[in-house]
């Protein structure tokens, strides 16, 4: 039986070129966003690629949604071996208020998705990926979520405190996931796949230099274990992130 992959927030973007690389690498992929359809979608044009893919609706602010992705997982394949925590989002981009600093619902927007969500998907997943060690979890952080980054940086780039704020929330839960399965063979990564050209932002698609496939490589590589960095790093395309 082929190893299983889910990767969160897959309909586009970094997540469905990780879906892609994995799936060609003989992983068969679960292929998930808020939408069924979308989901669906993604799924019938991996699987045009020669992907053993298969859609399901996943939204990981809610803990129900993510219970009833595990329910399916175990009646299917009753094994989990690698997660990627893709899913995310930066509601300030979106937030059309002019605002002192932070909008309080961005803030929780952005939060619920980007923090709560991995907490909600780790939890309900986790008994899946115990039963198939040496298991891998993904956490798609981002380099702006880098306190030591963050510290050392001109004010002017300080725009998205709270996504910034989110990152550096899960790559908090990286460390001490990591320390909570350090007598497991799951290992917990945090991953900066660098500034990407996607729908992400109104800048990513001007203004970023790596393309999606490029910024799904690093995730791939700690996915397939790909790396010599232990459980509970940051990394990214040139190897260690500063925390
Ligand atoms: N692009 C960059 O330069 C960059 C840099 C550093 C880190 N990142 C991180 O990389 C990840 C992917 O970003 P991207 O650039 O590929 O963004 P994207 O193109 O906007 O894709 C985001 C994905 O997340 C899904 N999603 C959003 N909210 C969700 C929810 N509540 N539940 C489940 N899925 C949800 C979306 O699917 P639906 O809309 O279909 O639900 C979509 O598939 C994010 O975590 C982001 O923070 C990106």
């Amino acid at each position: 039986m082929a190893e299983i992959a889910v990767v969160t927030g897959s309909t586009r973007g970094i997540g469905y070129e990780t879906a892609l690389a994995l799936g060609l690498s003989g992983y068969t992929v679960v292929v998930t966003g808020r939408s069924e359809e979308a989901a669906a979608v993604a799924a019938k044009q991996l699987g045009e690629r020669g992907v053993d893919a298969h859609g399901h609706g996943l939204d990981v602010t809610s803990f129900a949604s993510v219970q009833r992705l595990a329910d399916t997982l175990a009646h299917g394949y009753g094994q989990l071996n690698v997660l990627v925590n893709n899913a995310g989002i930066a509601a300030e981009w979106a937030a059309p208020e002019s605002v002192e600093y932070a909008h309080p619902e961005s803030v929780r927007q952005t939060f619920e998705t980007n923090v709560l969500g991995v907490f909600h998907t780790v939890e309900a997943l986790l008994p899946l990926l115990r039963r198939s060690t040496p298991a891998r979890i993904v956490n798609v952080s981002s380099f702006v979520g880098s306190l030591t980054l963050q510290s050392q940086a001109d004010p002017s780039d300080m725009t998205v405190p709270a996504y910034q704020a989110s990152k550096a929330a899960l790559n908090s839960l990286t460390i001490t996931l990591s320390k909570a399965l350090a007598n497991t063979d799951i290992k917990v990564f945090s991953v900066d796949p660098g500034f990407v050209q996607t729908d992400f932002s109104p800048i990513n698609r001007t203004h970023a230099p790596l393309t999606a496939a490029q910024g799904a490589e690093p995730i791939v590589a700690a996915a397939m274990l790909k790396t010599d960095a232990p459980s509970g790093s940051f990394i990214g395309r040139d190897g260690a992130v500063p925390w």
